[in-house]
């Protein structure tokens, strides 16, 4: 005899981070989607201020920072709920719509705490084919079935880098059902530069059943605190906040967090450096015959090396020299590998090994 836990929980392939170390060699880090400018100095003193109330628990309910969102984007702070990361609340929305036997439709390339918070609640995940790595509309529509819960989109969608337009969204949420849940997954939102992009805010307080979901991990550049936020209707807060922890996110995050929007000079920094590496990127491996890369509206470049076996050798070579980009097995996409913008030392460094070395 021994204590069991539900089976489905057997079937869940654990989340695999972009890797931090090469041997003992000091590393590269492009791996995972972080700020290649670290973070606002505002935030980080914010979280030194901090530091002698940790005895303490924290605001359960992240007043100050709801309001500062609220404030920013002219919505209502009761509507916004704070998480451990949007990954928490990826997972809060599976457990309150989600159950044993029901479905919850991703896209095939979506990013993997879907299926993952998925099983988690027992749920199945209904993995939808994309058309040239983009979310496929006509495709998920054909998905839908009666045991539809949630569609969780990433817009943009990371690995691809590729993002659905507002008429394409607005096409898929004026068609299905009412009471299917659909998850907007903006982490990338604040890197876009395109301007048919969709405004996940507007979406949101035209229908019930859309939510938002934002993050301070990317631009924000505050990975390691754990801090992110939806945005719905009424309704639906008052439902996740029975569903998340009292405590869920800490009081040096919260803190942090509020500097970080504070600082804006900070984040146009990081916006333009993206934008500006993100264009060389493309320019320079336009001419490279080795490489086809993904365009992208995030902070990351999605690269197809044609082989696994010719993704393995640039692998290879770029770990020789302690750059370490993401591998796309998990994704299932082993010809590919994906890299994350760096400082521009860091940039060239990589150009030069995919222009060159390999
Ligand atoms: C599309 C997408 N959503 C959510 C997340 C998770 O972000 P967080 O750090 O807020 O949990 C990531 C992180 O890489 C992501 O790529």
């Amino acid at each position: 005899m021994k204590p069991l836990a539900h089976s489905y929980l057997g079937e869940i392939i654990n989340y695999v981070p972009g890797k931090s170390k090469v041997g003992n060699k000091k590393a590269i880090k492009l791996s995972s989607n972080e700020n290649a400018l670290k973070t606002s100095p505002k935030a980080i003193q914010a979280y030194k201020n901090h530091v002698p109330a940790i005895f303490r628990y924290a605001d359960g309910g992240c007043t100050a920072l709801r309001e500062a969102l609220a404030k920013q984007n002219n919505i209502d702070a009761k509507k916004i709920v704070c998480g451990a990361g949007s990954d928490e609340l990826i997972a809060i929305l599976a457990y309150a719509f989600a159950g044993v036997g029901d479905e919850i439709i991703y896209s095939e390339y979506g990013f993997l705490m879907y299926p993952i918070s998925t099983k988690r609640v027992g749920a199945i995940p209904v993995k939808v084919k994309e058309k040239n790595l983009k979310t496929d509309v006509e495709a998920i529509l054909q998905a839908i079935t009666p045991k539809t819960k949630i569609i969780f989109l990433a817009n943009p969608n990371n690995p691809t880098g590729s993002y659905l337009n507002k008429a394409d969204l607005e096409d898929l949420i004026n068609k299905i059902p009412k009471n299917i849940l659909i998850a907007l997954d903006h982490a990338y939102e604040e890197f876009v530069e395109a301007k048919d992009y969709p405004s996940g805010i507007e979406l949101v307080n035209q229908h019930e059943n859309v939510v938002m979901l934002r993050t301070f991990s990317k631009i924000y550049g505050l990975a390691s605190l754990r801090i992110g936020w939806c945005y719905s209707s009424s309704n639906i807060s008052e439902i996740l906040n029975k569903v998340r922890g009292p405590f869920n996110v800490g009081g040096p995050a919260q803190a942090a967090a509020v500097a970080a929007l504070e600082d804006e000079e900070f984040f146009q920094l990081s916006k333009d450096h993206n934008s500006k590496w993100r264009k060389i990127f493309f320019d320079e491996l336009k001419g490279n015959k080795k490489i086809i890369a993904y365009p992208s509206q995030g902070n990351f470049i999605l690269l197809d090396f044609g082989s696994k076996e010719n993704s393995v050798k640039a692998n290879k070579a770029l770990l020789a020299e302690g750059i370490i980009i993401r591998e796309m097995d998990g994704y299932g996409l082993p010809h590919c590998l994906r890299l994350t913008i760096g400082t521009a030392e860091e940039n060239m460094q990589l150009l030069n090994i995919l222009q060159n070395g390999f």
